[in-house]
C-alpha cells in the first residue's frame, strides 16, 4: 500500500518538472508528505480494507449494484477533498435473459486547474473478477487479511489499491497543505474486467472535452514481473480467432460410420497443427516479417530486470521454458508474438469414452501481436495460411475462419517525461521505505490468485 502511494506520489512531484512554480522534489515537501503517510498508514490500510470488503464483481450483473455503490464512495471520497465528479453514462448491455440493464457509469473527475501546471489523467478500476474462499484462497478474499506483512484480498492489488493509494497522495498534499505541483484528473470505470463497455466510446466522446486539456495518462494497473516494483512501457496487442470445420448434419457413431469420409475434426487438428511447431516458431507464412527488428539499446534493458528463472520454474511446476536466457523468455513474453490455442467448441471433453464424431467443431486461438503488426494483416495472413492448409487436404467439408478483439500492441518511449518520473519515484519510494520501520510493508499488496 504505502508503496503505491510513494510511487503516486513521487510520481506527481516529477511530473511537475517541466513547470516552473513548484520546488519540485525538494526534501522540504517529501518530508512533510512521507511523515504524514507514514502517520496514517494504519487508516489507510482500513480504507483499503473497506474497499476491498464491497464485492464489487462486474462480471455478474446481480452485483453491479455493488460496483456503483463503490463508485460512489470513490466519488464521496474525491468530493470531499474538494473534487468535481460527473458519472457518465456508457450506455446499457442485453443480459443472456434479454432484459437490458443500465451499465455502471464511468466517474470522472477534476480538481481545481492552474494553467501552469500539466495535467495527469489517472486511470483506475474499481470492480474485480469473481472470488471464492472454493477457488483457493487461503483467507476470505473480501476480508483484507494480514499475512507475514501481505495484504491479501481481492481488487487489493488489481486496482482498489493503486485508486486509493492516488487519493491520498491527494490527501497526502492537502493534509500537509502543499501545494499540487499538477492538475489531476480522474477516470475511474467499474467494468474493466469485463471488456471495459462503453469506454472506448466514452473517450472518443469526450476527446474534445474532458480529455482536451490532458497532458499524461497515467495507468497504474499491471502486475510486477518479479517482487521489485515495474513501470509497464508496452502491451502486445491480441486478436482472437475461431476456426469452424462443418461436415454432416449430425453427429455420428464411428463403429458405424467411421472410415469412410473426413471427420472434422480430423481437418482442424491438422489446422491448429499448422499454426505453430515444438519450438514455439508461429508457422503462418510473413507473420514474423512485420517483428520490429531488436535494437541493442532495447536488449540492454532485459538484463536488469529482475526475473528468477529457477524460482519461477519452481512456482509455476514448469521445468522446460523454450528459452535458454532470462532475457529470452522475458522477450518471448513482451516483445515477441505469440500464439495459444485456447480450445475445441463442439469437441467431446466429458470424463469417459464417448464413440461420437462430431459433425462441426470450431478451434479457437489466439495471436499475441507486437509492434509493427497489423492486426488487419495478420488476420489476412492467418486466414489464406489456413484456406492453404484445408485445400490441400481436398477436404468435402467447410471451412470458415473468423476473429474477434482486434487489440493493437503498443510500447511507450522510456525518454517521456512521465517514465522519466515514474522511475525516480520508485527509486525514491523505495529508498525511504528502506530506511523505515516499515520495510515489511514495501510489498504489501499482492492477491494470493491471478487474474
Ligand atoms: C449512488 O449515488 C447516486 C446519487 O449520486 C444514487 O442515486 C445511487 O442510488 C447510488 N447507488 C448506490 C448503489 O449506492
Ligand atoms: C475478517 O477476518 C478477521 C480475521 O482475520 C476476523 O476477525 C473478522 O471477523 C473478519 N471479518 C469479517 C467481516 O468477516
Ligand atoms: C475528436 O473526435 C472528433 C470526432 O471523431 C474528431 O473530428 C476530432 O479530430 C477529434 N479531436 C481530437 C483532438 O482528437
Ligand atoms: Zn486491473
Amino acid at each position: 500500500m504505502a508503496g503505491f502511494l510513494l510511487a503516486a506520489i513521487m510520481i506527481l512531484l516529477g511530473s511537475s518538472s517541466s513547470s516552473s512554480s513548484s520546488s519540485s522534489g525538494s526534501s522540504a515537501v517529501l518530508e512533510p508528505l512521507f511523515q504524514y503517510i507514514h502517520g496514517h498508514q494504519n487508516e489507510f490500510v482500513q480504507r483499503l480494507g473497506e474497499w476491498v470488503a464491497i464485492q464489487s464483481d462486474s462480471s455478474d450483473p446481480a452485483m453491479w449494484r455493488e460496483v456503483k455503490r463503490l463508485l460512489n464512495v470513490t466519488a464521496q471520497k474525491i468530493q470531499e477533498m474538494g473534487g468535481r465528479v460527473e458519472f457518465a453514462d456508457v450506455g446499457t448491455q442485453q443480459l443472456a435473459s434479454g432484459e437490458t440493464v443500465a451499465l455502471p457509469p464511468v466517474l470522472l473527475a477534476d480538481f481545481e486547474r492552474d494553467a501552469r501546471k500539466p495535467t495527469l489523467c489517472i486511470y483506475g478500476h474499481v470492480d474485480v473478477q469473481p472470488a471464492k474462499k472454493e477457488d483457493g484462497w487461503v483467507t476470505d478474499p473480501y476480508n483484507l487479511t494480514e499475512v507475514n506483512g501481505n495484504l491479501y484480498g481481492r481488487g487489493a492489488t488489481d486496482n482498489k489499491g493503486p485508486v486509493l493509494a492516488w487519493l491520498h497522495a491527494v490527501e497526502a498534499y492537502q493534509a500537509t497543505k502543499q501545494e499540487l505541483p499538477v492538475n489531476l484528473k480522474f477516470i475511474i470505470e467499474g467494468m474493466e474486467e469485463t471488456g471495459s463497455d462503453g469506454l472506448e466510446e466514452l473517450t472518443r466522446q469526450r476527446n474534445e472535452s474532458f480529455f482536451s486539456d490532458v497532458d499524461y495518462i497515467v495507468i497504474s494497473d499491471n502486475v510486477w514481473v518479479s517482487r521489485r516494483p515495474a513501470l509497464t512501457y508496452g502491451t502486445r496487442g491480441s486478436t482472437y480467432f475461431f476456426v469452424e470445420v462443418k461436415g454432416v448434419n449430425q453427429d455420428l457413431h464411428s463403429g458405424v460410420w467411421g472410415g469412410c469420409y473426413q471427420e472434422p475434426m480430423s481437418d482442424l487438428i491438422a489446422l491448429l497443427d499448422s499454426l505453430i511447431d515444438h519450438s514455439g516458431k508461429i508457422l503462418v507464412p510473413g507473420l514474423n516479417e512485420a517483428v520490429a527488428p531488436l535494437t541493442e539499446e532495447e536488449r540492454k534493458l532485459y538484463e536488469n530486470i529482475h526475473f528468477d528463472v529457477e524460482e519461477v520454474k519452481k512456482e509455476m511446476g514448469i521445468n522446460h521454458f523454450l528459452q535458454d536466457t532470462k532475457e529470452g523468455i522475458l522477450m518471448a513474453r513482451w516483445r515477441y508474438p505469440s500464439l495459444s490455442i485456447h480450445g475445441i467448441e463442439g469437441a467431446f471433453s466429458d470424463p469417459g469414452s464417448k464413440t461420437v464424431i462430431p459433425r462441426r467443431v470450431i478451434g479457437k486461438f489466439s495471436i499475441r501481436q507486437v509492434p509493427n503488426m497489423e492486426p488487419a494483416v495478420v488476420e489476412r495472413q492467418v486466414k489464406e495460411h489456413l484456406q492453404q492448409v484445408f485445400t490441400k487436404r481436398k477436404s468435402p467439408n467447410s471451412l470458415a475462419v473468423t476473429t474477434t478483439v482486434g487489440a493493437k500492441p503498443w510500447v511507450a518511449d522510456l525518454k517521456d517525461p512521465q517514465y522519466v518520473a515514474g522511475r525516480k519515484a520508485v527509486k525514491a519510494g523505495l529508498r525511504n521505505f528502506i530506511v523505515t520501520i516499515i520495510i515489511n510493508l514495501l510489498i504489501s499488496v499482492f492477491i494470493s490468485t491471478t487474474k
